[in-house]
């Protein structure tokens, strides 16, 4: 259906038929929070919600840009100076950008995507991954998936001007249907992990806030640079270096807030691979537990939570869930749960209800199944 749409909104634009259409998809963290530029573990997936790019190679430098999210069409040369209030824009563009060695020619592209923005489902990573891959197939650039990630990545750091990690472009690079990625940040290995969710009638489910959220603004950018000042006083390259046992030491040599922001990584590192455990074992139950517990590292120590999240973790286990968090980098955004499928109906008119109640937006609560991250697809 996507494929189609892009292709039909290609051909509508421009006035000839796309080389081909790309996709990648936007990612929900299972666990593993703030941890990937601290060089820890991340555990996402890969959800059903792409962003879809038809894209032409052209044979002069122009790159054109147009999407269904509106009629203009944004036009620039690679290597001029960039256009202002480019919006969406800046994703492709940054990734071109960062590919630019590689480029033999500018390119026609059409985006189409049902991945939510401002959710904290990653729908910048979607269409960064979606025209990084289709950028290496059409100027060969031989770039692997894990390259192309970091393609990303760059993109957001140095054009759009997020600090983020690696997470979101990873994973939806390299996601896998029915499975979750966990990523070691600091020697990038990564292993799919089977979450098993179908056969025990479990699905995840996002309770999106509709609270906006943005990572080049200020909170984003202090939790990092607390997590940098504490691994600096403790004397480490980054939070990696650091377990547990270290947290008597680190509450002596940090001040009280520095502390608490390290504590999160720290702590959310080892309940990520306590997360991996339990479900390997398909301990459910211990599963549920270590997402409560994260929401409650973000909300307490790390501080990235708002209320509207807090609530739908609190009405997620309410109505049964196994485990809720807010997922992403916060401030708004989304939380998951991990819950009946049966019960997935009672979860989003109880969230209705409640965030009606309280004065807050209207949530948007679905589910999302794991699936393969970015491919051709025609
Ligand atoms: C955002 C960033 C990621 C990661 C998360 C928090 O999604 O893009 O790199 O830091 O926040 O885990």
């Amino acid at each position: 259906m996507s494929v189609q749409e892009a292709t039909t909104g290609f051909s509508t634009t421009y006035g000839y038929e796309p080389a081909g259409v790309w996709s990648a998809p936007g990612r929900a963290n299972l666990i593993g929070e703030h941890t990937d530029y601290n060089n820890g573990y991340v555990f996402p997936f890969g959800i059903d919600r792409r962003t879809y790019v038809a894209l032409s190679p052209r044979s002069d430098n122009l790159i054109r840009l147009s999407s269904t999210i509106s009629d203009q069409v944004v036009e620039f040369e690679l290597g001029k100076k960039q256009p202002a209030d480019l919006d969406w824009a800046l994703y492709p563009l940054g990734v071109a950008w960062v590919m630019r060695d590689s480029a033999n020619g500018g390119f026609d592209a059409y985006f189409t995507s049902d991945v939510p923005v401002g959710a904290g489902l990653s729908s910048s990573a979607a269409i960064e991954c979606a025209v990084a891959t289709a950028l290496n197939d059409i100027w060969e650039a031989g770039k692997s998936a894990q390259e192309l990630a970091l393609i990303g990545q760059r993109a957001e750091n140095d054009v759009v001007g997020a600090p983020t990690g690696m997470m979101d472009q990873t994973a939806s690079m390299l996601a896998k249907k029915d499975a979750a990625v966990l990523l070691d940040c600091q020697s990038m290995e990564t292993e799919l992990v089977p979450l098993g969710l179908q056969e025990r009638g479990l699905v995840v489910a996002v309770m999106d806030t509709r609270v906006a959220h943005r990572h080049s603004d200020g909170g984003y950018r202090s939790r990092r640079e607390a997590c940098e000042a504490g691994a600096a006083a403790m004397g480490v390259d980054s939070l990696r270096g650091l377990t547990e046992e270290d947290l008597p030491a680190a509450q002596e040599a940090l001040d009280e807030l520095t502390f608490r922001r390290c504590k999160h990584v720290i702590t959310e590192n080892r309940r990520v691979l306590d997360a991996v455990d339990a479900l390997k074992r398909g301990d459910m139950a211990t599963l549920g537990q270590l997402l409560l517990q994260s929401h409650a590292s973000m909300r307490d120590d790390f501080e990235i939570s708002v209320v509207e999240l807090d609530t739908a973790v609190e009405l997620a286990m309410e109505v049964g869930a196994v485990g809720a968090r807010m997922t992403g980098g916060g401030f708004g955004g989304a939380a998951i749960a991990i819950i009946d499928q049966s019960k997935m109906e009672l979860l989003s008119e109880h969230c209705k209800a409640i965030f009606a109640k309280k004065g807050f937006a209207e949530p948007n609560v679905f589910a999302v199944a794991a699936s393969d991250g970015a491919r051709r697809d025609a």
